[in-house]
């Protein structure tokens, strides 16, 4: 069936890999790809499918109302796969208003105009929400988020996203908007912009700069590979029931002290440093305001419901993840210098 496919937010990280799988699995699908090219967008990471015939890139702001609306009358896309986002908490906790703006009020925007075009008939039309396990609030040692834990987030990005959450769910409820929503725990993999824990760090060992780990330390995150989050996104948006929720993680828990070691020893080996350098750059900082315990996700749903699970595991995952940023030190190096964000105007005014 040919579709007309919106993933906004495709220029970050994880929107990247989604928009290169959707572009490469399905050619009979028109995909476009809708991004305000925020600090956190960054048109190289689809470098090698911009020219694909079934590939379009819009540039524009969710938070824009008519602009998107306009879009959506233009362009009639029967599926939007929302992950447009400003997703990082220390930021959220400088400025919670653009979460407010661009996770609330723009998830909004999208939601009207997709109502404006299919409210008479939303047979075929899907609206898949990307969301985050963080708006469950914290676990202790012990426990599991499951679809059915209650909302408590705990930081202005985790409060935006669980609004944003229950706006779709209410358009479910109230214009009969056929949707999905996927709540997922912390990824990595290339591409991951260096403001984020694991890129952070990597790129920093790379310039022998200290390393911060906020705290003691003992915090536990739950990672994902991104490419398997873009595989379980795929299986959502295809094969999931409406008006259900599916958590998506990598049954792959690690407290950050650990991670970091486990990443300063595999950096050792790949720059062939003395065993134990890296680890010496570790420097405890004051701890993040609000700082969530643990998060853990219970991925049963989707593996039983939808057959996915994690296809590498973390030591596979890690290993990729850290040669993508040695083999790519340009892409590294634009993006810390800030330089990245002259390709959108060097390739659009070529063409
Ligand atoms: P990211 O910050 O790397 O990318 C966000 C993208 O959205 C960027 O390309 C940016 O330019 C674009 N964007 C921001 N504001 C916009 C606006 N007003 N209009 C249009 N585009 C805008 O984020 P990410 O880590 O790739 O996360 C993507 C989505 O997945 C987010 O919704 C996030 O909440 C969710 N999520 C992320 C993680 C994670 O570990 N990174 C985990 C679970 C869920
Ligand atoms: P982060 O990658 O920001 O993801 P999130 O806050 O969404 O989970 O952080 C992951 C964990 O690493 C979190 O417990 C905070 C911690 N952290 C540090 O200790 N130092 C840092 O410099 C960063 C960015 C994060």
């Amino acid at each position: 069936m040919n579709r007309k496919i919106l993933i906004t937010g495709g220029a970050g990280f994880i929107g990247s890999h989604v928009v290169r799988f959707f572009v490469k699995e399905y050619q009979n699908y028109e995909i476009y790809n809708l991004d305000a090219l925020t600090y956190a967008g960054n048109l190289e990471n689809l470098k090698d499918i911009e020219k694909r015939p079934n590939y379009k890139f819009i540039k524009a702001d969710i938070t824009n109302e008519n602009e998107i609306r306009r879009l959506f009358q233009k362009y009639k896309f029967d599926g939007v796969i929302h992950l447009a986002a400003e997703s990082h908490v220390d930021r959220s906790i400088k400025d919670p208003l653009a979460f407010a703006r661009t996770n609330i009020l723009g998830t909004l925007n999208l939601l009207n105009s997709f109502k404006e075009l299919w409210f008479n008939d939303w047979t075929g039309k899907r609206f898949y929400h990307v969301s985050t396990d963080e708006v469950y609030g914290t676990l202790g040692n012990t426990g599991l988020f499951t679809e059915e834990t209650s909302y408590s987030p705990n930081s202005p990005y985790s409060a935006s996203k669980a609004s944003s959450d229950h706006f779709v769910r209410s358009y479910g409820e109230t214009y009969g908007l056929r949707y999905v929503i996927s709540n997922c725990s912390n990824n990595y993999g290339p591409n991951h912009f260096p403001e984020k824990l694991i890129p952070l760090f990597i790129n920093n060992i790379i310039n022998n700069k200290s390393l911060p780990v906020y705290g003691n330390g003992n915090y536990t995150r739950d990672w994902l590979y991104v490419i398997d989050h873009a595989i379980a996104i795929d299986k959502v948006f295809h094969q999931g029931v409406n008006e259900n929720t599916y958590n998506i993680g990598g049954f792959n828990e690690w407290k950050n002290i650990d991670l970091v070691n486990l990443l300063c020893s595999l950096m050792d080996e790949k720059l062939g440093r003395e065993s134990g350098s890296s680890e010496k750059l570790v420097t405890f900082v004051k701890d993040r305001p609000g700082h969530d315990l643990r998060y853990a996700i219970d991925a049963n749903k989707i593996n039983k419901e939808l057959g996915w699970k994690p296809s590498v595991t973390f030591e596979q995952g890690l290993s990729m993840t850290i040669d993508w940023y040695l083999q790519n030190s340009e892409w590294l190096e634009r993006v810390t210098s800030g330089n990245y964000q002259n390709y959108y105007n060097n390739f659009y005014s070529i063409r």
